[in-house]
């Protein structure tokens, strides 16, 4: 597609990249870091494509100053990277191991020197291991002990850092690292998975509140979902019921509670679990929120699938283009959920905080990454936001997912999702066609212009 027209978005729309500590930083045991979930769920054999892990990843935690350079070269206004809770309470709870924060420190005023605005997420899945050793998520503590981290994060970073995430996609903190077993910590337990999904809102609750107390200067708050728009795979009322599920469990469980509407009945059946809810509970987890962080990789096309277990679904798959993570391509579902959440939710801002695609990219003989897909991936989604926006959705910002080429979790460095290419021998970093085509749209946007032609 030529290039789209992004004149909906207002002048100070916040051009970014996303990344989180584990995929990117390494250095896993240096500066007083302890092991968190994730490089526990690494050493299980096969858990992990190629046996990769996070030790190395694109060694962020030393390479950051060249970081912010191509931030700054691709024109970014604002940068979502997440703080690891193991660097900085690496007892989980207690403790303050003060060269963690003195890494974010770090970053924080060199990106803010580059007139790039920091945008922190307080939890990307790396739960200190000492935590889960004592029940992790589904436990109680881990609610309490997150909020008291969350403190000490606000209090030294921010009088620089006003943008807050609590979690980052507690969906599959939840779903996936307890139920489906895919993520760390690994469990297929249904209950604990429920259990998890609780105290991971209560803890967003509580950090919420911890943030604005120990922040010393401007909070803007918000939560992370990574969401689907979900369609029955045929009209038959099975099929239907199976989409109102697959919607209850992707989208409503995660977005009801946090903005004030209580847990979903309907899904409370459908787990059969009894919630761990305490009196106040629920208004805690309902905390204001200034903002609402939408991540979007794709839809789910849901068919009924009683033999398989809560919540009794599959996603069914649909002909059309897919990225290298065999996603399908589908940018219209973007729109959709903006205007959902603008017209069903009341969200009053709402920021794109991942939207992505893995190719597989390779550095070509002249030196560059000619990731033409990417380019137009990015291009059909920014189309997509413009539509909501033009249609009322208040939105502020994007944020492509990634920067950089990192450690795509279960599936390791096989799958590249960056604006940069990093070759993980050399560690050598290239800015791709889609990056340089990411750039132009900021400086077009920002010059109040669409560019013409087609791009490169
Ligand atoms: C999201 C995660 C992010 C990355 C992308 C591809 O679910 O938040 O860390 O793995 O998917």
């Amino acid at each position: 597609m030529p290039y789209p027209d992004l004149t909906a978005f207002g002048p100070d729309f916040r051009w970014g990249a996303a990344t989180a500590a584990y995929q990117i930083e390494g250095a896993v045991a240096e500066d007083g870091r302890s092991p968190s979930i994730w490089d526990t769920f690494c050493q299980v054999p096969g858990a992990i494509e190629g046996g990769d892990t996070g030790e190395r990843a694109c060694e962020h935690y030393h390479r950051w100053p060249e970081d912010v350079a191509l931030m700054r070269a691709l024109g970014l206004t604002s940068y979502r990277f997440s703080v690891a809770w193991p660097r900085v309470v690496p007892g989980g709870t207690g403790a303050v191991n003060q060269a963690g924060l003195d890494f974010y420190d770090r970053l924080v005023d060199a990106l803010l020197e580059a007139d790039i605005r920091p945008n922190a997420t307080l939890y990307h899945w790396d739960l200190p291991q000492v935590l889960q050793d004592r029940g992790g998520w589904p436990a109680r503590e881990t609610a309490a002990a997150f909020a008291d981290y969350a403190a000490v994060v606000a209090a030294r970073l921010g009088d620089r850092v006003a943008d807050w995430a609590t979690l980052n996609e507690p969906l599959c903190s939840a779903w996936i690292g307890y139920l489906e077993g895919r993520m760390a910590p690994g469990l297929t337990d249904l209950a604990a998975a429920v259990r998890a999904s609780f105290h991971l809102h209560l803890g967003h609750g509580l950090a919420a509140q911890a943030v604005r107390a120990a922040s010393p200067g401007e909070v803007r708050l918000g939560i992370i979902n990574n969401l689907s728009p979900c369609e029955p795979a045929s009209p038959d009322e099975a099929d239907e019921a199976a989409a109102r599920r697959a919607d209850g469990h992707i989208n409503r469980w995660w977005l009801d509670p946090v903005l004030g509407r209580g847990y979903p009945e309907d899904m409370r059946a459908v787990y059969g679990v009894d919630l761990p809810e305490r009196e106040g509970d629920l208004a805690t987890i309902a905390q204001p929120l200034d903002w609402v962080g939408v991540n979007y990789y794709f839809r789910q096309v849901a068919a009924a699938d009683p033999g398989g277990g809560a919540p009794f679904f599959r996603q069914v798959p649909v002909p059309g283009p897919r990225t290298a993570m065999g996603w399908e391509v589908h940018a219209a579902g973007l729109e959709k959920l903006l205007l959902r959440l603008t017209r069903e939710y009341g969200v009053r801002e709402l920021m794109v905080t991942e939207s992505g695609a893995a190719y597989h990219d390779e550095v070509g003989p002249d030196g560059q990454v000619h990731d033409a897909e990417r380019g137009e991936y990015v291009s059909e989604h920014l189309a997509a936001c413009a539509r909501a926006a033009a249609a009322g959705a208040p939105l502020t910002g994007y944020y492509v997912w990634s920067l950089l080429d990192n450690f795509e979790w279960a599936y390791g460095y096989d799958k590249r999702f960056g604006l940069v290419h990093v070759d993980y021998a050399t560690q050598a970093r290239t800015i791709k066609d889609s990056g340089h085509r990411y750039a132009d749209l900021i400086r077009a946007h920002q010059l109040g212009t669409v560019p013409t032609g087609q791009p490169g």
